[in-house]
């Protein structure tokens, strides 16, 4: 075992993790932790662009964004952080303009701006242009732009070492365990501040736009150190993943002018959604979608999906602005976007909620306590900018905003903060957990848990649900985990064990499942990314309030799920009919 010391560190070099780095690099010593090596961060598969009121193209304002953004989230948003996010916004964009991110540019030279999902000019007159985009690849730039000034000022990596726990003493953070993937060894990391920016959970689900990395480690760490998890019922379904596959077609491809049509050959989001049409929030076209489904008017030989059509759009735009995505269809389906229209059904892709934390990005305990010492930003972490529903393009802004403000907490913090001791064998957790999964031999293969886990949750827990669906997605839950005790790993070698990766990752992803599922059946309304069809509309007398999930341990020791609730910030915009 190896022992390391740093002032901060950063779990997860995404997007909030660089851009935390580069804060907090400048300000004290820091490490970054990364399962993966930076720049295949999932950040880089965020296509269509990062919103900011620029009004470089149009009329526009931190307000408009500030508006959208609560409407868009069906009002759970917290407004004091969307305001926040809303009007740092605008620097946000120029820092990475500062740092050469190559953003497409108008004929005069300036930072171009297209239509996204819900984000409309004067409370919801009409579409506006609010999106700072390179091509369908801002993620992508975005990631090499944060990776390059890194790199440039000196930032210390730790490529490939998978954080697997969180070290606390007496409520303070003491610092993180890792495994080493080349090696398999155990490095402690004392620290005085540790920010988790590791993203999301999207692979609980089986059509998912999320890489196979996505599993919720740092979510699951937080969780079973005994922290809150809030509003994790709020999962996120992108109308155009490419049908079958779950594939990101950006919404770009309907900012430039794609329209959404069904086996009649009609644009349904006129009926759903009639004032910005194809162009309303994420949560209502994808219900739309699979209403017309439903409705037997899906496409192809089982009508399971509908049509994105850009036929009309001229091949000069295609090329210039959406050119990975019409490569994707060519590539996996088959489809010529010039001359054909491509299939496409909602696909898993956001967690609106994760690691509680105030807009400093500390992490909370309860509804207003903190940690000392401990932060999270970007996916992993629920400032609840996006309430019950994320607007596109505003992910890339909250990693960039509160990224930032996470490496520039967490490094005054470890400024002022003196050391907190590590308590004794602060590595004795991981090696049981680890020393666990590689001499089981019950027999059970990790691939078959995590197919099934996929299968309930797809069936069960996805755009709509029952309270019928979720029970029995809980129930399948329960069964798969106890199962996953007899998980057995094939390979028990050290050297780049991705067997033995796998197998822990999947446990974190079961975890996170029972908590989403379980708040899902408790949240008795329909709300955002939320749709219960046995409570099909919003109650905001019962609900207009964060979920606060917490880990139980019953009389014989199982883990569960206790649910408790907290308000939501409140500062200028009334709860309203969410119509476009
Ligand atoms: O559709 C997209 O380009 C995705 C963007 C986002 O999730 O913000």
């Amino acid at each position: 075992m190896q022992t390391h010391k740093y002032d901060v560190v950063i779990v997860g070099a995404g997007g909030a993790g660089m851009r935390a780095a580069l804060e907090s690099a400048d300000r004290t010593r820091t490490a970054v932790l990364t399962k993966l090596y930076p720049t295949r961060s999932h950040t880089g598969a965020a296509q269509g662009g990062m919103c900011a009121a620029l009004a470089n193209v149009e009329e526009d304002n931190w307000e408009w964004h500030t508006f959208d953004t609560v409407k868009g989230g069906d009002y759970l948003v917290d407004q004091d952080a969307a305001e926040v996010m809303c009007k740092e916004a605008i620097d946000a964009v120029l820092d990475l303009e500062k740092m050469g991110l190559p953003f497409n540019r108008t004929p005069e030279g300036r930072i171009d701006q297209r239509r996204f999902g819900g984000h409309t000019r004067n409370h919801g007159e009409a579409a506006v242009r609010r999106s700072c985009f390179a091509a369908d690849r801002t993620g992508h730039m975005i990631l090499q732009t944060l990776y390059q000034n890194c790199v440039k000022r000196g930032v210390e990596f730790f490529n490939e070492f998978y954080v697997l726990d969180l070290v606390m003493n007496e409520g303070r953070t003491a610092g993180v365990v890792a495994y080493e993937l080349a090696t398999g060894e155990i490095h402690v990391f004392q620290a005085k501040s540790v920010v988790f920016a590791s993203g999301g959970f999207g692979k609980v689900f089986k059509t998912t736009s999320n890489a196979h990395t996505l599993t919720g480690d740092g979510m699951g760490i937080v969780w079973r150190k005994g922290l809150p998890l809030e509003d994790m019922e709020f999962f996120q379904f992108h109308p155009t993943g490419l049908a079958g596959l779950g594939i990101l077609l950006s919404e770009a491809a309907r900012g430039e002018g794609g329209i959404l049509r069904n086996s009649e050959g009609e644009r349904f989001m006129e009926r759903y959604a009639p004032t910005i049409k194809d162009l309303a929030p994420r949560d209502m076209v994808a219900r739309a979608m699979s209403t017309e489904v439903r409705e037997g008017r899906g496409c192809g030989p089982d009508k399971d999906y509908v049509l994105l059509d850009l036929t009309h759009l001229p091949p000069e735009v295609i090329d210039a602005k959406l050119p990975d995505i019409t490569e994707f269809a060519r590539t996996y389906l088959g489809v010529e976007p010039y001359t054909e229209p491509v299939p496409v059904f909602p696909t898993a892709h956001y967690a609106m909620g994760g690691i509680p934390t105030n807009i400093e990005a500390e992490v909370l305990r309860d509804d207003i306590h903190v940690v000392p010492g401990l932060y999270a930003a970007g996916e992993v972490a629920c400032v609840s900018v996006h309430g019950a529903n994320r607007l596109g393009t505003n992910s890339l802004l909250d990693i960039n905003v509160f990224g930032r403000r996470a490496g520039i907490a967490a490094a005054e913090y470890a400024l002022k903060a003196g050391w907190v001791e590590l308590p004794e064998a602060p590595e004795a957790a991981t090696v049981q957990l680890l020393e666990g999964l590689r001499s089981g031999e019950g027999g059970e293969r990790t691939a078959a848990i995590r197919k099934e886990l996929q299968d309930t949750m797809d069936l069960n827990a996805q755009v709509y649900r029952t309270e019928a669906t979720l029970k029995q997605a809980e129930n399948d839950i329960s069964v798969l985990k106890q199962r996953y005790a007899n998980v057995t790993v094939q390979d028990k070698g050290q050297r780049y064990n991705t067997d033995l990766l796998e197998a822990v990752e999947l446990g974190f992803l079961l975890d996170l499942a029972e908590v989403l599922v379980v708040s899902a059946k408790a949240r008795n309304e329909s709300r955002g990314g939320h749709f219960r069809e046995d409570y099909p509309t919003r109650d905001d007398v019962n609900f207009m309030r964060h979920t606060m999930a917490y880990r139980s341990v019953d009389a014989d020791g199982t883990p569960g799920v206790h649910l408790d609730y907290k308000p939501v910030i409140s500062t200028r915009y009334q709860p309203m009919e969410r119509k476009y």
